[in-house]
């Protein structure tokens, strides 16, 4: 009797508390299947033959880890909770090397999508080359014929070179009257189009920090980053086998000084979510709708409420995706530590899109009702 009673209250115990179904637990430890933490910051999610791969910044420990010391680092799941490790899938290359991701780099929010075409998987990430700062303000491309890698490095760019953007001002090449000028993401000190940065930029091609890749369903995709000291967004179109820019890009939010890009396309509109330029400080998210990717855009105000909006939960955009098969829509942020990188942690909400505004959901831990 007392040991069916015991076992009932057991029962009763588990049922309170929860059965052991996976949930998340936005800005907690979060261990993959090994019980190691994941460490994929800055990062993205591919959905491929039936897996997800989540792909992110590798950061060691300390400051240091504000650097790249180790490459690109991907997990794979079915189920989106638990993650399994895959190892390092773009290493950096040694010291000394030369190479443009050569340790010490600034190697950050590496996207992967696939190239129906060409069967490749084509990875492009935001690169600074060793010992620079951020003054590089390029991209880095790299390939593999497998989701899990290993990555080939390709090349480091900066976007569009020669080319004028859709919807230019009358913009012309040659100096800019930004030269010697200081830009630490506060207001530019007059519209950016004054000082000519696209101008300044055309030759060599055109400045791309924060970013994202997007593909739409005509299998089209497009580099979207921020641009001209970071006080512009562009979205720029990829040629057919993704490994380059076709020159056709566009220019947004001129003069707001939006940073981590990311883009969802709910019921046939594109969903755009961004931060301000804090560094790693968090601050107020933005969103904006369009009906094409083109534009127009019309900016929509912060998605997040309630006590922490003001920082996105603590968190900065990152990744914005839908679950396979479903109009379920997942934020994937980041609440860095640039004093300890390695101890930056993951903030996952739902999203919910709610007529002209779509909004992003703090809850201290959640999963979706079956
Ligand atoms: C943030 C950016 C990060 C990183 C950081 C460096 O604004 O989103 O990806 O570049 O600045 O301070």
């Amino acid at each position: 009797m007392y040991k069916n009673r015991f076992t009932a209250l057991i029962a009763a115990l588990l049922l309170l508390g929860g059965c052991s179904c996976p949930e998340y637990r936005p800005g907690a430890v979060w261990t993959d299947t090994d019980g190691a933490v994941i460490n994929a910051h800055g990062g993205g999610i591919l959905y491929d033959g039936g897996r997800y791969y989540w792909f992110g910044e590798h950061k060691v420990e300390g400051t240091a880890g504000n650097l790249a010391q180790v490459g690109v680092h991907c997990y794979s799941s079915t189920n989106l909770y638990d993650w399994q490790d895959e190892g390092i899938v773009l290493p950096v290359e040694p010291e000394g090397s030369g190479s443009p991701i050569e340790k010490g780099c600034i190697l950050e929010r590496p996207k992967v999508i696939r190239n129906a075409r060409t069967g490749q998987y084509v990875m492009w990430f935001h690169l600074e080359p060793k010992g620079a700062g951020y003054t590089g303000a390029m991209s880095g491309v790299a390939v593999s014929d497998r989701p899990t890698g290993p990555y080939r490095f390709l090349k480091a760019v900066r976007p569009n070179a020669g080319h004028y953007p859709v919807n230019a001002l009358p913009l012309h090449a040659g100096p800019s009257r930004a030269e010697g000028m200081r830009f630490d993401g506060g207001s530019l000190p007059e519209h950016p189009d004054s000082l000519n940065i696209v101008g300044r930029d055309l030759a060599g091609g055109q400045m791309a920090r924060d970013m994202t890749l997007f593909v739409d369903d005509d299998g089209r995709a497009y580099h979207i980053y921020s641009s001209e000291e970071n006080s512009t967004l562009h979205i720029a179109e990829l040629t057919d086998d993704y490994l380059s820019h076709s020159g056709r890009y566009a220019r947004f939010f001129v003069g707001r000084f939006m940073e981590a890009p990311a883009i969802v396309k709910h019921d046939g509109r594109y969903w755009m979510m961004m931060s301000g330029c804090t560094g790693w400080a968090p601050n107020a998210a933005r969103s904006a709708v369009a009906d094409s990717i083109w534009g127009p855009w019309t900016e929509c105000g912060n998605p997040c409420s309630g006590p922490l909006a003001e920082t996105t939960y603590d968190s900065q955009s990152t990744f914005l995706f839908t679950v396979a098969g479903t109009d379920r829509c997942i934020y994937m942020g980041d609440r860095w530590n640039p004093e300890n990188a390695a101890d930056g942690r993951y903030v996952w909400l739902p999203v919910r899109f709610d007529g002209e505004r779509f909004r992003v959901e703090w809850h201290d831990r959640w999963r979706w009702e079956e």
